[in-house]
């Protein structure tokens, strides 16, 4: 009996493994929205631990952001469609990630304006996602 339950644990979190779900995205986007807010926090309070805190929670969350099942298995005309968003993400998700090593490294060095200019383009990365995919 045991075994069946730690067989059925297993199976249930491999299945929520891959089966990304809207929820988890709009959880996976406020996390986000709050991680640059740490970071934001960080500038004002001139604080490297608030933005490392915010930067790490970005860079760990944004890797995770996909399309949700229901969109990827869309079996109509819709397909194409759908992966040219897939593609859009990942090049918008390379940038994010890289312009997050960019802000931690020049706000390691004393250079704030340039912190601060990175901030601004992953902010502008953000948006590009959401007019893009959502016409926000
Ligand atoms: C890969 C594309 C993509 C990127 C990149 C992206 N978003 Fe989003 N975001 C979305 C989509 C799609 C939704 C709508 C989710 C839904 O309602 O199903 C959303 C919704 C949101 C919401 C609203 C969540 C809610 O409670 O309804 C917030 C806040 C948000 N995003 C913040 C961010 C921040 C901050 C960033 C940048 C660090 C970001 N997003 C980057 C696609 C993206």
């Amino acid at each position: 009996m045991k075994k069946i339950i730690v067989t059925l644990a297993i199976v249930t979190a491999t299945l929520s493994a891959t089966n990304y779900t809207k929820e988890d995205r709009i959880k996976d986007m406020q996390i986000m929205a709050s991680a640059m807010q740490d970071i934001q926090n960080g500038f004002f309070y001139n604080n490297f631990d608030m933005i490392k805190v915010g930067t790490t929670k970005l860079t760990k969350t944004i890797v995770k952001v996909e399309p949700p099942l229901e969109e990827v298995e869309e079996k109509d005309v819709m397909t194409r469609y759908v992966n040219n968003k897939v593609q859009i993400s990942n090049s918008i998700k390379r940038r994010i990630n890289k312009k997050t090593k960019v802000l931690l490294e020049r706000f390691s060095q004393g250079d704030t304006v340039q912190a601060i200019h990175a901030f601004t383009k992953i902010t502008k990365e953000c948006m590009k996602c959401h007019t893009q995919l959502r016409n926000w």
